[in-house]
């Protein structure tokens, strides 16, 4: 079977280091690794708009950025077909059809509904039908690729789960047609839910806490400089904590000890300042620099890249028309099949026209 990777973003903002981590940093390594047969990123401006249904504008802003913070964190076109949801709209197709395999109260039961619901205060019934129903949507961008393989974070979890409840649904009731997807999750803990710089739970545009991708050095610096750290660690003296200590959780998920050797004068392993830390004796403006310096190695050729591609704006918007053509011939072939299996290929089924026929003929 065709190893196939698919997964994807909102376009409603800028990606930031949490993204990064979360994905974006395994997905350009999947790509690089050769393993896989086929990669589709792509943005869910369509799925976007089932929660902004009055701010078109702003999915349509973002569609360009994303698409430079794919390219800047190194997804090539070359490699990775890169497409844009709403182009494709054998998607809505595949949806309506899963639409009779998922019943009210399964959907009401999706975990990750429940919590946006709550988030955006809809209460009871007042839900918008295309916003309560985006993981049926879903499980159509997943399986209409016959993606084997979703590298996401953990929130992801039940749209998965829901996926495969849907393949296994449908081949059950017309046949095996189609692939039941597993997720990929970050492997290090750290990577798996970002904090914001303030230490809240999440990174998010709306708490002013992010770390974009597309930031300047200055602009990263001063974020990095006045990040939470540990409220008890007082004098430098003083035995830090490292847990919920955004700055250390930061180095877990960028640095690697050969960047703490080198970037550093007194640690061989990250490990070996964290030690340093909680014994005492170790100030945040120490850790605070090694995380400005890991950061800007990690950020500073994304930077350049996205520069490059800036310059020329009808360029990028070229790769995503071409990877949307790919992506749709992708999906045109998965469609036709769905059609045979559901018996509804009327017209390029000879056999049927003529057993009709025949059957007509009799009477
Ligand atoms: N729900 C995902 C998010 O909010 C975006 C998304 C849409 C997606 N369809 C997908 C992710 C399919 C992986 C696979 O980020």
């Amino acid at each position: 079977m065709e190893k196939i990777i698919l997964t994807g973003d909102r376009p409603t903002g800028k990606l930031h280091i949490g993204h990064y981590v979360g994905s974006l940093r395994r997905r350009v390594e999947l790509q690089n690794s050769g393993l896989y047969d086929k990669i589709f990123v792509f943005e869910a401006d369509a799925q976007a708009l089932t929660d902004n249904i009055e701010n078109p504008e702003k999915v349509r802003q973002n569609v360009i950025e994303v698409a430079l913070d794919y390219l800047a964190a190194g997804l090539d076109p070359a490699k990775t077909t890169l497409f844009i949801q709403s182009q494709i709209p054998e998607l809505c197709e595949l949806s309506f059809y899963f639409m009779d395999l998922v019943s009210v109260s399964r959907l009401q039961r999706n975990p990750t509904v429940k919590t946006e619901v709550q988030m955006r205060g809809f209460s009871g019934e007042s839900i918008p039908v295309g916003f309560f129903t985006y993981p049926i949507s879903q499980a159509a961008d997943i399986t209409i690729f016959k993606a084997t393989t979703v590298p996401a974070g953990e929130d992801q979890e039940p749209m998965l789960e829901q996926a495969r409840e849907i393949v296994r649904r449908f081949n059950h009731i017309y046949g095996d047609t189609l692939v039941e997807p597993n997720i990929l999750l970050p492997d290090n803990a750290a990577c798996l839910r970002l904090p914001g710089t303030d230490g809240k739970a999440k990174m998010s545009k709306s708490l002013g806490n992010c770390i974009y991708l597309s930031d300047s050095a200055d602009e990263v610096n001063k974020k990095v400089k006045t990040m939470y750290t540990d409220p008890e660690h007082l004098q430098v003296s003083d035995p830090g904590h490292l847990e919920g200590n955004t700055v250390f959780t930061y180095l877990d998920a960028f640095a690697t000890d050969e960047q703490v050797a080198r970037l550093t004068t007194d640690y061989q392993t990250l490990q070996e300042m964290k030690d340093h830390y909680t014994r005492g004796g170790l100030g945040d403006v120490k850790c605070k620099k090694l995380l400005m310096a890991v950061l800007q190695e990690t950020l500073e050729p994304i930077r350049q890249r996205r520069a490059e591609y800036e310059k020329d704006i009808p360029a990028v918007y070229e790769i995503l028309r071409k990877g949307c053509e790919v992506a749709r011939a992708a999906a045109c072939e998965t469609m036709d099949q769905v059609r045979r299996a559901m018996k509804i290929n009327y017209f390029d089924d000879r056999a049927l026209i003529q057993e009709q026929a025949l059957r007509f003929q009799k009477q």
